[in-house]
């Protein structure tokens, strides 16, 4: 089953209204039929964004509801200023904010309760892939989130894949190594559901830029890509945008 390709910018704790309203201009002049294009912009910028033919995302949210969690912010406030999807579980969020894997499945319902898609983002450090033991680490990863859903849920996932010692670091995982973890990952979530399986999208992150873009989402079982530095400059998302588009 052929799976839309989807890239999604991470902004990380970058931008700024001009530059909502540049990259906005700058997808403007594309129409991207074949692939999704999301923008995760800081919260607080998510409302600058007039309108636009991409869609929006969080890069986080709360795993409780309401109440008494200051900073925090619930997937309803997410869903009501227009967010379809949401990241959970970025290795940034894991790292300086000791986020679970229990944590990141609770999170990944409220999303979903919500109505909003979230985007679980995997990835072993690189100590663990020297040991040669990223597949066990990601499984790991993945093992609460898949327990918390129920196999219909399962569907409105998307997953990225981002090796720890790839992000911001310039050094790409190469085309092959990311699609022998994609293909691990399918097989891990075809044990729950053989159906979501075929239909969830898994993104590859970690240092894509326009020069390895195209490699990367050649791969059978890379849908599209999260991109972080490549994001913040409007000509080069746009090209990576155009690339997953089957642009060349
Ligand atoms: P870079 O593309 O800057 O390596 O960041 C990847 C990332 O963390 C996206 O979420």
């Amino acid at each position: 089953m052929a799976r839309k390709l989807m890239v999604v910018g991470n902004w990380k704790m970058n931008g700024c209204r001009q530059y909502v309203n540049e990259l906005t201009t700058a997808l403007s002049l594309h129409c991207f039929n074949s692939v999704d294009v999301v923008v995760c912009p800081p919260a607080c910028l998510i409302q600058s964004f007039g309108s636009i033919d991409f869609l929006l995302a969080g890069q986080d949210v709360s795993d409780c509801n309401d109440g008494a969690y200051t900073g925090d912010i619930s997937a309803a406030m997410l869903a009501e200023i227009g967010c379809e999807y949401v990241l959970v579980g970025h290795s940034e969020r894991r790292e300086m904010h000791g986020e679970t894997n229990q944590q990141v499945a609770q999170k990944v319902l409220r999303a979903i309760e919500q109505g909003i898609k979230p985007i679980v983002c995997v990835g072993e450090p690189l100590l663990m892939k020297e040991a040669k033991a990223e597949q066990d680490y990601i499984a790991e990863q993945l093992a609460p989130v898949l327990s918390a859903v129920n196999c219909e849920q399962l569907e409105q996932v998307v997953f990225a894949y981002e090796p720890i010692w790839a992000i911001g670091t310039g050094k790409s995982a190469s085309p092959e190594q990311a699609q022998c973890i994609h293909k691990f990952i399918r097989d891990v979530i075809s044990r729950k559901s053989e159906s979501a399986a075929e239909k969830v999208r898994i993104l590859y992150g970690g240092s894509v830029n326009f020069d390895n873009a195209q490699a990367l989402f050649a791969q059978d079982d890379i849908d599209g890509g999260l991109v972080g530095g490549a994001s913040l400059k409007s000509d080069s998302f746009t090209t990576i945008c155009r690339y997953a588009n089957g642009e060349h």
